[in-house]
């Protein structure tokens, strides 16, 4: 029947049966995003995202060849079939919704401040919102999206990576960097410590998920019951203490 044929072409044309019958996982991320995809000293990409990658090739029963792919052209490098999946910490916003397809979330952020310490007098992001005041984040984040909300007064400059973002406030070249939370988090309890201040109140609601082209239902409901399963037997919890608990 021609519902029969149609519910078979969907399968045949699934990016998950597209992994399978060649073997391989293409992962497309941007290391930097630290500990979720950053490059250990010998430059291998490792992270929290990435042992995610791993046991997802595991389950598919295929190889994982993790893409490098800039933060700006990632999606675009998913809808040309540079790669199969994006696994990037990457937050589903409406807008991204409309040109990819997200999975279930697998982690929820919000966006944090990181204040340089002459503002020791400061509480509030408001107090920054200020003509004169420099605010720094990544370009094309959800960073950026909150830094252009949420300061009408101050000025924004965006960079290509975090850490040359959060570096400016470190130098006193700006006042504040804006970013996700566990990225704020992990540079306090090293290079930002002692020199910066932390405001770790949640000023947006982001939960972070796989992206996948749309149209394609079969490879959705296996993520997403792929990460039920490692939700809860013991696998998310290992990779959670391995990246964010020390
Ligand atoms: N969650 C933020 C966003 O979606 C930042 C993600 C950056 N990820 C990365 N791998 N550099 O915009």
């Amino acid at each position: 029947t021609l519902l029969f044929s149609a519910d078979f072409n969907l399968w045949n044309k699934s990016t998950l049966n597209q992994v399978v019958k060649k073997g391989k996982l293409r992962v497309c991320l941007e290391p930097g995003y630290v500990p979720f995809e950053m490059r250990d000293k010998h430059g291998r990409i490792i992270g929290f995202d990435v042992d995610i990658a791993k046991k997802m090739a595991k389950d598919m029963g295929v190889k994982l060849k993790l893409v490098p792919t800039a933060w700006d052209g990632i999606i675009p490098a998913l809808i040309t079939n540079k790669c199969d999946i994006i696994i990037s910490g990457m937050t589903i916003t409406q807008k991204r919704n409309l040109k990819v397809a997200f999975s279930e979330p697998y982690f929820l952020v919000g966006q944090t401040l990181l204040v340089n310490k002459k503002h020791s007098n400061i509480s509030n992001y408001k107090d920054l919102d200020k003509k004169g005041i420099v605010i720094t984040t990544k370009l094309g984040t959800t960073g950026e999206i909150a830094a252009r909300k949420l300061f009408k007064n101050a000025t924004i400059k965006t960079f290509d990576s975090e850490s040359a973002a959060v570096q400016e406030v470190l130098n006193n070249r700006a006042d504040a960097f804006i970013y996700d939370k566990p990225y704020n988090e992990l540079f306090m309890a090293g290079k930002g410590k002692g020199k910066l201040i932390f405001l770790k109140q949640d000023l947006t609601y982001e939960p972070l998920g796989f992206a996948v082209n749309h149209g394609d239902p079969d490879f959705l409901n296996w993520l997403n019951n792929f990460l039920r399963q490692i939700k809860h037997d013991g696998t998310y919890e290992k990779f959670y203490n391995k990246w964010f608990r020390n």
